[in-house]
């Protein structure tokens, strides 16, 4: 392939910069043409393209968000906006596209690899929940995020002898929860993937634990449990007797500058993307796997499932108490 595009997709997550970065220079630096796509599918539709260099990318792998914009695109997902989008890339002289997002983003790339534009997903998305991967692109720095923000509500939770319920990201996924829970020290850890009851996992432990003297406490509860947390911190007051408040942390926790293992691992997988397109390769997802990176087809990626890791929800029962 001689000429090549990059375009990042669904929601911004930390380290995208750093995997757009990666793909520009590797590009670059093998004679490939590389043009960067503006707001997700809808600019490979519109033919928004800026073509990149080595120096467009320059002062970028510290910064969050995505510097080529990122959207959730209805009219691609439409036949005729999908066949839009092929033209463009057959008008632009596109021969393969590096898809940045997460499995919505996927679903597309498949898409317009099956109708002849080999395309290669790179997994940014800071829920974690790309089936074939135990890694994505802005979950770490998310999980940062988040400690910190948690770290602070300790501090006037425990001024206050409060609880305090703390409703995080993650879709219909329980990774972010689990994780920052445990290193928020969090008493209740509430997750999509495991069934839960408000008396047996929030009430009786706090209990338990006042008994042996805490007085303060935090819960944290996915996204995907689709509790009202306010509610719920009501409910916890009323039971306990404990004063609670309630915070949806929000899109505070996309946002910020990658940390080092988003940062390198962005760079690994855009450079694994673009080596996969100099070989001819589309219709291939590069993942994570321990140390290292990977591919898999698409279609077989979109199948996969993964659950949560239940012996570490487990080791969060048993130590926050
Ligand atoms: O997928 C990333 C994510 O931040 C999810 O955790 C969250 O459910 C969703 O996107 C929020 O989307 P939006 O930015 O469209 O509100």
């Amino acid at each position: 392939m001689k000429t090549i595009a990059v375009l990042t997709s669904g929601g911004d997550a930390p380290g995208m910069n750093a995997a757009v970065r990666a793909v520009v220079r590797t590009a670059c630096e093998n004679d490939m043409k590389v043009y960067g796509v503006i707001r997700g599918y809808n600019g490979l539709i519109n033919g928004d393209f800026i073509e990149m260099n080595l120096r467009t990318v320059s002062d970028i792998i510290n910064r969050g968000g995505t510097i080529l914009y990122s959207a959730r695109s209805v009219e691609f997902a439409t036949e005729e906006g999908m066949r839009k989008a092929i033209r463009t890339c057959q008008e632009w002289g596109i021969e393969g596209v590096v898809v940045i997002g997460g499995d919505g983003s996927f679903r597309g790339a498949r898409d317009l690899s099956e109708r002849g534009i080999p395309c290669v997903g790179v997994p940014g998305t800071i829920d974690n929940d790309i089936a074939c991967c135990n890694y994505t692109i802005g979950y770490d720095t998310c999980l940062n995020t988040i400690m910190e923000m948690v770290d602070r509500l300790r501090d006037t939770s425990e001024s206050h002898d409060r609880c305090t319920v703390v409703e995080v990201m993650g879709r219909k996924a329980g990774y972010l929860a689990l994780n920052a829970g445990i290193a928020c020290g969090a008493t209740s850890i509430l997750v999509p993937e495991v069934e839960f009851d408000v008396q047996k996992h929030i009430i009786e432990r706090m209990e338990k634990t006042q008994r042996t003297g805490k007085k303060h406490f935090i819960i944290v509860a996915a996204e995907g449990v689709r509790l009202d947390v306010d509610d719920l911190a009501k409910e916890i007051q009323a039971k306990t007797g404990v004063e609670s408040r309630s915070l949806i942390l929000g899109h505070v926790q996309r946002g910020g500058s990658p940390t080092v293992k988003d940062r390198v691992m962005a760079t690994r997988m855009g450079n694994y993307a673009v080596k996969l397109l100099m070989d001819n390769i589309g219709n291939r997802v590069v993942a994570a796997q321990k140390e290292e990176i990977v591919d898999y087809d698409i279609f077989e990626a979109l199948n996969m499932t993964k659950g949560i890791d239940l012996e570490l929800y487990n080791v969060a029962h048993e130590v926050s108490i």
